[in-house]
């Protein structure tokens, strides 16, 4: 490898030279500086309920679930109690945690629930109303990562969202026009046009959007717990009004729903620590992966934007997102490689197969297996010709003691899949669109290619991009961060590591520069809209890169701390216009 890197280091350095980075820039972002707490999420409203907790002497912990509970009431886009996420914690005293709380299929669904007679996937079934929708898990993680390791009461933890769905809140101009953009969607299902829509008189800008059944769900949560959710009345309502829609998710389903305590993935780049989330979620083991290939390909003074930088980069996530639909899935289910695919000799081998002149075609791409994975487990990923978009929030929370919290949380697409349960007030997912619903057939939100590690089976958690990550450097946290985006996600949280921690530059920059993805199928470099200059454009194009320009990639919520002051530094993605709180 040393070799190789003497043999193209001064190609590499003279292309970093006559790129220089692009002139333009995503907007600057929100950023808020502080030492006692920071909190950086989609929404102010939910922003400024964690920051009253830890004023309260909560903990980041204590302070995310009141964010996160917050945003179910003021970011009905994505914030929600109708789905579910990962949430990453380390603490101050050297515990780390990854609380999943992924969906999970209902007992009834089964590995052909999306498909026709023919075998055909029946568009928007699993994007659409009752039937695309997995177990609710956002109560049970919220409320069981509160109790490991919160340290208020949940009723005290709760009460800016009750607080918030009670009297209400003014609507914003974002809200207003995203409830209008979704009511082709919201008015399909009567309940959610009454609350969403206001029977067609849209809520416009400034008016207090009050929401009664929500508070009377969340007042039932504070007091009884999960319980409440998963066993109590709401359960039986929400299992009445399945079936009567004819939904698969019965009482038992949401009685045996739980959140699960797992061992966050560890990895190492150059010095730093960093926790990521394993499966069901393909995040950590993605970004691991591509940062065991990436750490000695990149030379230590490479530019973040030059097109040679940005070649090598997209060769190794065309190679990590071809592992992620040839072998992850949800791992209680199917057999994961989730060490081989971390092992440095199995990066070392991808490193080697990445030509530093030319594109790979991902039809073509022939990788070795990692250790120790057996064959015969029969996930592979068929390909199926190429064919012919959704919504996530994540927030970070670190408090003065330097405990932090990275959780993204998501119904998928904006608005889920539509439908509000009828008196409980919150929308549904659709996060069943995250399994393989057609192996070899891409997805239908995000052209997710994917194997049968992730095919339908009951109780089975659909594989996720979401990408909660932690890095610390000598015991200490020194950043949180995340973003929504699918599969975005794990490129945008990638891009903003690396202009951090290897191309040094400060995190609001980091988190502004222009971004890119692959995501191996289809086979086509994305980069953000006119933040690329037709040079490096050109110059990516004659590496045999197929460019298409998109609009933006992924919007990351991060925080950084100074372990030497203590001192906390929010950034809030301008890509979604979230904020930064601290004090
Ligand atoms: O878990 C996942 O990977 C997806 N359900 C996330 C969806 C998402 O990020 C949409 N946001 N823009």
């Amino acid at each position: 490898m040393r070799r190789f890197c003497n043999r193209f280091l001064p190609a590499l350095l003279l292309f970093a030279l006559a790129f220089p980075p692009s002139p333009t820039a995503a907007q600057a972002p929100d950023t808020a500086t502080g030492s006692d707490g920071m909190v950086v999420a989609a929404e102010p409203f939910a922003a400024e309920a964690g920051l009253e907790i830890l004023k309260q002497g909560g903990n980041a912990v204590d302070a995310a679930v009141a964010v996160g509970f917050a945003l179910a009431v003021t970011y009905p886009q994505a914030g929600n109690l109708g789905g579910g996420g990962f949430m990453l914690i380390r603490m101050a005293d050297g515990r780390a945690a990854l609380v999943d709380y992924r969906e999970a299929a209902p007992g009834a669904a089964h590995r052909d629930m999306y498909l026709d007679a023919e075998g055909n996937l029946v568009p928007q079934a699993s994007t659409v109303g009752w039937r695309a929708v997995g177990v609710p898990g956002a109560v049970a993680g919220l409320t069981l990562a509160q109790e490991k390791f919160g340290a208020l009461p949940l009723k005290k933890v709760m009460a800016p969202a009750i607080r918030l769905a009670e009297k209400g809140f003014p609507v914003s101009e974002r809200l207003a026009q995203e409830l209008r953009d979704a009511a082709p969607l919201l008015s399909q299902f009567p309940e959610s046009r009454r609350i969403f829509l206001r029977n067609g008189r849209y809520y416009e800008p400034g008016e207090t959007f009050r929401q009664k059944d929500l508070a009377r769900t969340l007042k039932k949560i504070a007091k009884r717990g999960a319980r409440a959710f998963y066993q109590g009345s709401i359960a039986k309502r929400f299992a009445r009004e399945m079936k009567r829609h004819h939904g698969l998710i019965t009482r038992a389903d949401l009685r045996r729903y739980q959140a699960r305590v797992r061992q966050p993935l560890l990895g190492h780049f150059r010095g730093y620590e960093i926790l990521g989330a394993p499966p069901p979620s393909s995040g950590g083991v993605a970004v691991l992966e591509m940062l065991n290939i990436l750490d000695p390909l990149l030379p230590p003074d490479a530019e973040p934007l030059a097109p040679q930088t940005i070649h090598l980069m997209t060769e190794t996530m065309r190679r990590a997102f071809a592992d992620r639909a040839r072998f992850l899935g949800d791992a209680d289910f199917a057999s994961v490689p989730v060490r081989g695919l971390l092992d440095l000799g199995y990066a070392r081998a991808l490193r080697a197969s990445i030509d530093p002149a030319r594109a790979s075609a991902s039809e073509q791409l022939s990788l070795p297996d990692p250790p120790g994975y057996e064959a015969r487990s029969g996930n592979r990923a068929v390909l199926a010709p190429r064919r012919e978009s959704a919504n996530t929030t994540h927030f970070s929370v670190v408090d003065g003691t330097g405990n932090a919290v990275a959780t993204s949380i998501t119904i998928n697409s904006f608005f889920g899949n539509g439908v509000t349960l009828p008196g409980l007030g919150f929308l549904l997912n659709n996060e069943m669109d995250d399994f393989t619903a057609k192996p070899g057939a891409p997805n239908a939100l995000f052209d997710l290619v994917q194997s049968q590690a992730n095919k339908i089976e009951p109780g089975k958690r659909p594989l996720s991009s979401m990408s909660p990550t932690i890095v610390i450097r000598n015991g200490e946290v020194i950043l949180a961060l995340g973003s929504p985006g699918g599969p975005r996600i794990i490129n945008a949280v990638l891009l903003v590591l690396l202009n951090r921690l290897a191309f040094g530059r400060p995190l609001a920059e980091a988190v502004a520069l222009p971004r890119y993805h692959h995501q191996w199928m289809p086979d086509t470099l994305f980069l953000e809209k006119n933040l690329f200059s037709q040079e490096q454009l050109d110059a990516l194009a004659a590496r045999g890169h197929a460019l298409r320009e998109r609009e933006s990639i992924g919007a990351v919520n991060a925080i950084e701390r100074d372990p030497a002051t203590g001192r906390l530094t929010g950034v809030s993605d301008a890509r979604r216009r979230g904020v930064a709180r601290g004090f």
